[in-house]
């Protein structure tokens, strides 16, 4: 198929490396010119062409929207980005063709926002998918193909239209009814991972205060072999999935009168954690923080990944800041972050040491001597202050 991916992001770049490894000849869209300098210096196969004029994508078979679906400065979804694409799209089709979104966002996004404005422009006969991307960055086992992959047409033709395109990357595709419970699918999966991880949030602060450690209880809670998943602890939530797509789900609920109390409660739970971490470094201070040395490990919102989206370290680093700390930051992958360099890991040269996130070549003799008290987020360094 000739295929025309727009967004070359995180999500658009990995379908275009599968789909071109599949045989698909696949042209690479990005209205970012530096995101297309950046993949062009990689080398790239010669049936994949990352370009940013908009004349590349032409009448192809088929168009797949990866783009940005964030939320506005209100807090609610910012379909923006998808608009503007889908507005691309139909400018560029002549004859129509297979439009997939890929783009995580609310359940009734193809039928009311891609069929819409496509069908606002252009008269010609398409085809519509919905076919949210579940990649999980750093993941090193599951990928693209062996990640099953959910999806829906807004008819028969173009469920098998986009079931023949999945089973060509895919290992696994499972066909739903319709588009919104594909939609639906995707924001309930980031749902139930948000909502878990407020629970064991909630339980670090009950043990803290009960005088236990709360890895222990979840590790001794996870021997249960039926009923129970085990979810870590942490300073929050970050990147662009947990924190953001409840609230896709969560507005979507109550524009039609449903409750979502579960889900915006798990998001203030996640939200308020650097601030809950925050006293609990002023306590083990001695009440202020004012001077005092802090080095943050582990900037990025996650471990191994260089993405500082959304990341509880920042708001954690800045909270600090205002409380008067000398703060900073030892990250071996993300290296510079608003031109404050990664500060090296050497002896006793903190008052305190915090493990936001734990990136695997993290020396962790050298997180240990680094400070006299150390606090762990993590759950992984042994004799550390525990959440
Ligand atoms: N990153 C993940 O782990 C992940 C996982 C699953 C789903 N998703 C979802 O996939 C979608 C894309 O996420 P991402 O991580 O790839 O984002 P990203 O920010 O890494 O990439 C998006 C790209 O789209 C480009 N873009 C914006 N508007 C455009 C337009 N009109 N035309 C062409 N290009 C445009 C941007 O320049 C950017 O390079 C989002 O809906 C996200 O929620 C992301």
């Amino acid at each position: 198929m000739k295929i025309a991916i727009i967004g070359q992001g995180y999500v658009g770049y990995a379908l275009a490396i599968a789909a071109s490894k599949a045989g698909h000849s696949i042209i690479g869209f990005d209205t970012n010119p530096k995101v297309i300098s950046e993949i062009r210096g990689y080398g790239n196969l010669s049936n994949y062409q990352p370009t940013n004029s908009e004349s590349d994508i032409k009448n192809q078979d088929s168009y797949i929207i990866a783009v940005p679906t964030p939320l506005d400065e209100k807090n609610l979804p910012d379909l923006s980005f998808l608009v503007n694409a889908v507005q691309l799209i139909a400018r560029s089709s002549l004859k129509g063709a297979l439009v997939i979104n890929e783009s995580t966002s609310f359940p009734g996004t193809l039928r009311e926002i891609v069929i819409t404005e496509i069908e606002k422009i252009n008269k010609a006969k398409f085809l519509y998918a919905a076919a949210p991307e579940r990649i999980d960055p750093a993941n090193t086992k599951w990928s693209i193909k062996n990640t099953p992959r959910v999806i829906a047409g807004i008819d028969d033709q173009s469920s098998k239209a986009a079931y023949e395109f999945y089973k060509s990357i895919c290992d696994e595709v499972i066909l739903v009814s319709s588009p919104e419970v594909a939609e639906s699918a995707k924001l309930f999966e980031n749902t139930f991972r948000q909502v878990n991880i407020a629970l064991v949030n909630e339980l670090a602060q009950i043990s803290s205060k009960l005088g236990i450690s709360a890895t222990e209880v979840i590790t001794a809670a996870a021997t249960k072999p039926f009923g129970f998943m085990k979810f870590n602890p942490g300073l929050g939530v970050g990147g662009h999935c947990i924190p953001i797509d409840p609230i896709y789900l969560a507005q979507k609920a109550e524009a039609l009168g449903a409750p979502a109390k579960f889900i915006r409660q798990a998001n203030l739970v996640n939200q308020q954690m650097p601030l809950y971490v925050l006293q609990r470094l002023k306590e083990l201070l001695n009440d202020s923080l004012q001077n005092m040395k802090i080095c943050i490990v582990g900037l990025s919102y996650k471990a191994d990944v260089s993405d500082l989206r959304q990341s509880p370290s920042l708001v954690l680093f800045k909270e600090l800041q205002n409380s008067g700390a000398n703060v900073v930051f030892h990250d071996e992958i993300v290296k510079d972050f608003n031109d404050i360099k990664s500060t090296p890991l050497t002896p006793d040269s903190f008052d305190l040491t915090l493990v936001a996130v734990h990136h695997s070549n993290l020396a962790v003799d050298k997180v240990v001597a680094s400070a006299p008290i150390v606090f762990d987020c993590t759950g992984s360094i042994t004799g550390a202050h525990q959440l």
